[in-house]
């Protein structure tokens, strides 16, 4: 046994839906000894418009940490500046740090250290690409992003200080050449359910399957976060494929989370 947090609670708030998210901090919370609470806007007060401010107040004196997936980033913010605790983005429309802490451990375990490195992002410009970008200006390697026309990577929106760490490509299959690692994310994220008849006809093109894997390096790897589409974004192929580590990347949720 292991029980640094023993006696302290996380409380975990979801305003959108989870499987590896909340299982994997409330497992890991429970191995190192400490509780998480977990809270929906469905069954709280935050679903019945009690302002973000207030219920920071009054669920940070309860607890020691706070995780929460939202929506706009600004609603987490808002709620750290109000909270006495730490807080961690479990994801929101922006950024999804917990999941490139995991797939960048991933990619360490599978192949060393990821500096110099070329890891090819196709398909939508969401919340797992802006994170990788960030990503690749802290730990100094390039991502080649190929989006369909009108999905492109909003700089400003994605975080990044710089256009250094990364590359555009209107050619999916260009991106993906010599490229380390392969990864791709659903084409229509929570809360964008409303485009999603849209997005399947403006990502038809931008399917990562195996003709795309092979312009990758022979040793290339495949991650994607999940939950996947199989035959959308990804076809099963690949998925399923000896490439693919989504299983690794799944698991490594836990291990990294309990070291954040
Ligand atoms: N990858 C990820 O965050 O999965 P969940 O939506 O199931 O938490
Ligand atoms: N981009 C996806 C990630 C899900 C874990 C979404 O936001 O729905």
């Amino acid at each position: 046994p292991y029980h640094p947090l023993f006696d302290r609670p996380l409380v975990m708030i979801f305003e959108k839906q989870s499987t590896r998210t909340r299982l994997s901090f409330e497992a890991g919370m429970h191995q190192l000894g400490g509780a998480a609470i977990f809270l929906s806007t469905r069954d709280s007060q935050l679903g019945r418009g009690e302002p973000v401010e207030d219920a920071a107040q009054v669920i940070s004196r309860m607890c020691d940490i706070v995780m929460i997936r939202t929506f706009e980033q600004d609603i987490i913010e808002r709620f750290a500046r109000h909270s006495r605790v730490p807080v961690i983005n479990g994801l929101t429309n922006e950024y999804h740090p917990c999941q490139i802490l995991a797939d960048i451990y991933t990619f360490i375990e599978h192949r060393g250290a990821i500096a110099g490195k070329t890891v090819a992002w196709i398909g939508d410009s969401n919340n797992v690409c802006n994170t990788w970008l960030q990503a690749a200006e802290v730990f100094g390697f390039n991502v080649h992003v190929s989006t369909p026309p009108g999905y492109e990577v909003e700089p400003e929106r994605a975080g990044l200080y710089g256009t250094d760490h990364y590359e555009e490509f209107a050619d999916p299959m260009e991106a993906v050449r010599g490229a380390d690692l392969v990864t791709t994310d659903v084409w229509t994220s929570m809360g964008f359910k409303a485009e999603g008849g849209t997005r399947r006809r403006d990502f038809g093109d931008w399917q990562v399957d195996a003709e795309m894997m092979r312009q990758a390096r022979a040793d290339a790897l495949f991650m994607h976060c999940l939950p996947a589409h199989r035959g959308e974004e990804g076809a099963a192929e690949v998925i399923d494929g000896w490439q693919s580590v989504v299983w690794d990347e799944a698991e490594n949720r836990l291990h990294t989370q309990k070291a954040l």
